[in-house]
């Protein structure tokens, strides 16, 4: 089973990268963003909660987020496999995040970032934001907020699976099926 952990900073392309991947591998697409937006919408207690920091560009606290991935795994245990789309975005998110799949008997087969300049984030972000109606996609300085929580609570991640021998690094810049084919390579060596 492939468990894979796309990671990379806010307009890496780990979304776009997400729908190819499903689609070629027959995975169960899980983008933590994507499920708090829809609590949002819903105006729910949990989405009312999440709104607050999501619409400064903050990270949403562990507990709630760990909460969620819980339920959705343990909902869709017999997926062919997961990607896990901007999860887990702290040390803490990422030590649950095994807890959760040992509780499964299932595991992570490793973590593929893609490497994108901030200069190119912010110009991807900002072109989204034209017509994505997303809060955190509209002004710059809000999308620095964001670049800065990645840099600061999320970068580190990386270390957690460097240890575990499951990074893999790719370069996120070039058009989107060039990424996709490098992001192959990489998946298909797991
Ligand atoms: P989330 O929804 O995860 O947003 P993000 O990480 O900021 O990333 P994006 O969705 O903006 O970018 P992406 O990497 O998916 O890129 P995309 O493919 O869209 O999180 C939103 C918020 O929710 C967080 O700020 C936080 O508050 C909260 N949250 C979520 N998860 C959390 C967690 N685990 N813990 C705590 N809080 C959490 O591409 C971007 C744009 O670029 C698109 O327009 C796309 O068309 C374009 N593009 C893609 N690839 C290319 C390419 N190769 N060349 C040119 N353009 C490209
Ligand atoms: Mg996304």
């Amino acid at each position: 089973m492939l468990n894979i952990v796309l990671f990379g900073p806010p307009g890496a392309g780990k979304g776009t990268q997400s729908e190819k991947l499903i689609e070629k591998y027959g995975l169960l697409h899980l983008s933590t963003g994507d499920l708090l937006r829809a609590e949002l919408k819903a105006e729910t207690p949990l989405g009312q909660e999440a709104k607050k920091y999501m619409n400064e560009g903050k990270l949403v606290p562990d507990d709630v987020l760990i909460g969620m991935v819980a339920n959705k795994v343990a909902d869709n245990k017999d997926a062919k496999g997961f990607i896990f789309d901007g999860f887990p975005r702290t040390t803490v998110q990422a030590e649950a995040l095994d807890k959760i799949m040992a509780d499964n008997e299932l595991s992570i087969s490793g973590m593929i970032a893609l490497e994108v300049t901030e200069e190119e984030l912010t110009q991807r972000i900002l072109e989204r934001g034209k017509t994505s109606g997303r809060a955190d996609d509209q002004n710059e300085d809000l999308i620095r907020n964001r670049i800065q929580e990645y840099e600061t609570k999320t970068a580190p991640v990386s270390n957690f699976y460097k240890a575990q021998d499951k990074y893999f690094a790719i370069d996120g810049i070039g058009t989107i099926d060039s990424i996709f084919e490098e992001l192959c390579k990489a998946v298909d060596a797991l």
